[in-house]
């Protein structure tokens, strides 16, 4: 049986499959609108979300499947005491599939060891994000036609945003991807990223806390959000939230087809003003999240 935990978990080769079935369920849907019948996922999010949560059931209904689940762990029987594993125990003889958030690093893994279904990690805590990853993935190759030979500068809270993380370990696998990595210094890269990621592989890498200076070498800029939530005292939080603002004045600065990715939730790190910019392609990304959740759903179920 098969879960995914991490981008790596794929293969190069198997991730171009997974995109190629996403593409072509965006250009046929009515092709795969009963691929999942009988089928159910459960959504177990102990952490709250909009996006992923809401894009995986949909990607189930889109596919003739149903779901069942619960959105936070208060409304769950966590709330009493119930541990991951009897939960996933349980959950096994309900769904055919699992997608799980929790604020706990590994807590998806524990789950998978006990799972008698396939487990997709959802997000774990500052960890990973690996559906985010595979999104983010397809945005790119469906927008900018190729994921090697570009520069991405991430920017804004690299620390905590398990987003990037998932992001940079997949992206090093293809030839030629420089980073730039863009952020206060209390929010930097972690050192695991930094050591074991980047530099044993021998990746090119800068980090910079200025954004405009390097706006202009930029085929992509990935803007986060300052993670409030993984934050120990509010006053770093409010102090750091507003270091990024992507204005209409900034992207004055960048290549006419550089695109701007976020995974969202946006809070203040891109003004407004920007999104009618023909470079915003974050709600389109939103949008990329169904077709990749609805072929990963395909995929696990070894239904393609
Ligand atoms: N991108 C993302 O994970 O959004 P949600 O937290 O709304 O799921």
């Amino acid at each position: 049986m098969k879960h995914l935990m991490s981008p790596l978990d794929m293969s190069v080769e198997e991730l171009d499959k997974l995109m190629a079935i996403a593409n072509d369920i965006e250009a046929n849907p009515a092709k795969y609108a009963h691929a999942c019948d009988g089928k159910i996922l459960a959504t177990c999010f102990y952490e709250p979300s909009t996006r992923t949560r809401l894009s995986f059931e949909s990607a189930m209904m889109r596919l003739g499947g149903q779901v069942l689940g619960f959105a936070s762990a208060d409304s769950s029987s966590a709330s009493k005491g119930e541990s991951v594993s009897d939960t996933i125990r349980v959950i096994s003889c309900y769904a055919d599939i699992c997608a799980m958030r929790h604020p706990k690093e590994g807590a998806p893994m524990v789950a998978m060891t006990k799972s008698r279904i396939p487990i997709i990690n959802a997000g774990d805590g500052g960890h990973q994000h690996p559906t985010q990853t595979l999104t983010d993935l397809l945005t790119i190759k469906s927008l900018k036609g190729r994921l090697d030979n570009i520069t991405i500068g991430l920017c804004g809270d690299l620390k905590f945003g398990r987003t990037v993380h998932s992001l940079i370990s997949a992206l090093i696998r293809y030839e030629n991807v420089k980073f730039v990595f863009i952020s206060p210094d209390e929010l930097r890269i972690p050192d695991y990223i930094r050591e074991d990621v980047l530099i044993k592989n021998n990746i090119e890498f800068k980090e910079v806390v200025k954004l405009d200076d390097v706006m202009p070498d930029l085929d992509l800029l990935y803007m986060t959000r300052v993670q409030r939530e993984r934050f120990f005292n509010e006053e770093d939080y409010i102090r750091l939230k507003d270091f990024y603002i992507l204005t209409k004045e900034k992207m004055e600065l960048a290549k006419d087809d550089m695109l701007v990715l976020h995974p969202l939730p946006r809070v203040n790190e891109i003004s407004i003003e920007v999104d009618n910019d023909p470079r915003a392609a974050y709600f389109k990304q939103a949008q990329y999240g169904v077709y990749i959740r609805m072929a990963l759903i395909l995929t696990l179920l070894e239904l393609v």
